[in-house]
């Protein structure tokens, strides 16, 4: 595991005694390092960053949580809330021996209106489940991602995700209608609106949404589900130029309109990796490219979205923008192709650990980051076969601007951090982008949040937190600065 950066345990917070437990026994079932195996809530997806606490609580309900947190906040014992643990940039496990609020419990679907396509959920629901609950009812969850699986509804609302389908369903911050969550004194705010439009005031839940527990607990969501597109298909092509990648976005957004639901990319280096590590047949069998890119779309009538994507798909092969490209035959066919998508993330991994960066760029410039930073490493000579570095990757979220840059490592080493840091950062304040696009600050970006956020939006956001949380208990060393 990684070493945290420039903490020490906060001696503000107490130190848990037997009469606190024997307290949190009271409330919930509680999960104890004495007499259970609690290193999976210790450990996050990377394997990257590990805590030291010895405490699980799993709370049932609403007014569990708010008990819980009455107490740690009388005691000023310090908390993680946790939900389904997939989180990358650390904030779901403990530093110290903050106590695990794991919400998988909490996971009834509360109530949907078919009319509406309202979902009202508790916060540990996972998102796979809440997806399925409404395809029965012919909906969709407004979000999906390569985690869905295990991550929770109310992870999810905390971290603010963005994930496949961004482009066409719009930010949790559009789609979620209302936020039930328990504030660190253990008060229930209730702003559980199934409301499409309420300007009374200020929109309080906007706060909660990618608030990564620093403010309290989200323990129900509410959240405008459309109704599932009935025909869905997926074409998947080779490009040698990011020029040409560009001309296929804009032609994109022109002839698949209303019906393009995902625009994603992927470099050389993500689909060799995925290749090499699960040893399937590479999708496109010609001359590889420097780019692949997924489209996606979703409509109402089969036959003419096809049409529509086959004629794209054609138009962009006849005049060479495009080297070589595959249309989905079928549901099977279209899942194989995402997979080429979603399996980068876990394939990272492969080779010891990976620097994730998880950034917005102007759309002109998105690529160049992953040249550059793999520039910095030939020419200091760490990258290649024995080296620190295995290869520098690049994908992501090409329909919103946002890109993932992965530095695959077969350690965790100062030397290839200090080639990425301030440099990365400051490549990307150059540009205005933003150091975190969708996955968080959580430890990992806490130290360079000021690359993207002005001193006048870090002091409000300072202000937010000690109004919310005078006694920092709410995942502390963790999000900003305070
Ligand atoms: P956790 O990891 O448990 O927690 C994340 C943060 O939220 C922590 O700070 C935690 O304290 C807080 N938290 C969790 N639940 C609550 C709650 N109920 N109340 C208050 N705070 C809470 N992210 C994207 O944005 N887009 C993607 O496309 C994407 N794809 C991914 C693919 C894979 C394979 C993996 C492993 C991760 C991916 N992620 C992605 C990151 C991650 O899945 C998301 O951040 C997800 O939303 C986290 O949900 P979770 O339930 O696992 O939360
Ligand atoms: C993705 O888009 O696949 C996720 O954000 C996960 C990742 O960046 O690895
Ligand atoms: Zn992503």
């Amino acid at each position: 595991a990684e070493s945290y950066p420039n903490t020490k345990r906060d001696n503000r917070f107490a130190k848990l005694t037997p009469e606190d437990v024997v307290h949190f026994r009271s409330i919930c079932p509680v999960l104890s390092a004495e007499s259970d195996d609690i290193a999976a809530f210790n450990t996050d997806w990377m394997r990257k960053y590990r805590g030291q606490t010895r405490l699980v609580l799993k709370p049932k309900s609403t007014a569990d949580v708010s008990k819980i947190l009455k107490h740690c906040n009388s005691r000023s014992l310090a908390v993680v809330p946790q939900g389904g643990n997939t989180g990358l940039v650390g904030g779901s496990v403990p530093i110290y021996d903050e106590i695990v609020i794991s919400m998988n419990s909490m996971n009834n679907i509360r109530s949907f209106d078919p009319v509406s396509g309202i979902l009202v959920c508790d916060a540990g629901v996972v998102l796979e489940t809440a997806d399925n609950y409404l395809a029965d009812q012919g909906h969709i969850f407004p979000l999906d991602l390569g985690a869905k699986g295990s991550c929770h509804v109310g992870g999810n609302v905390a971290t603010n995700a963005g994930g496949l389908r961004l482009l066409r369903y719009g930010s949790l911050h559009g789609t979620v209608l209302g936020v039930e969550a328990v504030l660190p004194d253990g008060t229930i705010l209730d702003d559980l609106s199934t409301l499409r439009k309420n300007n009374t005031g200020y929109d309080l839940k906007q706060l909660f949404i990618g608030s990564e527990g620093t403010i309290g607990i989200i323990t129900a969501v509410s959240i405008i589900c459309p109704p599932r597109p009935n025909a869905q298909n997926v074409a998947f092509f080779g490009v040698n130029t990011y020029e040409k990648v560009q001309e296929t976005f804009v032609r994109a957004k022109r002839e698949l309109g209303e019906i393009l639901s995902a625009f994603e990319l992927m470099d050389d280096t993500s689909q060799r990796c995925v290749a090499q590590v699960t040893g399937k047949k590479r999708p496109l069998e010609g001359e590889e490219t420097k780019f692949y890119v997924l489209v996606e779309t979703s409509g109402s009538n089969k036959e003419h979205d096809d049409e529509k994507l086959e004629k794209y798909l054609v138009a962009l092969i006849e005049d060479e923008t495009i080297v070589d490209g595959i249309l989905a035959q079928d549901e099977t066919q279209a899942r194989n192709l995402w997979s080429w998508r979603e399996g980068i993330t876990e394939v990272c991994g492969h080779w010891g650990g990976t620097y994730k960066y998880d950034v917005s760029i102007p759309l002109k410039e998105l690529y160049s980051l992953v040249e550059d930073v793999k520039a910095r490493f030939i020419e200091r000579g760490l990258l290649g076969e024995d080296k620190l570095v295995v290869d520098v990757v690049g994908f992501g979220h090409m329909g919103d601007g946002n890109l993932h840059l992965n530095v695959l490592v077969r350690s965790y080493d100062r030397r290839v951090e200090e080639v990425l840091e301030p440099f990365v950062y400051e490549w990307i304040q150059k540009r205005k982008g933003s150091i975190s696009a969708e996955h968080g600050l959580g430890v990992a970006k806490r130290e360079f949040v000021q690359y993207s956020r002005g001193e006048t939006e870090l002091s409000i956001m300072r202000s937010l937190k000690s109004h919310f949380d005078p006694k920092g208990i709410m995942n502390p060393y963790k999000y900003i600065k305070t």
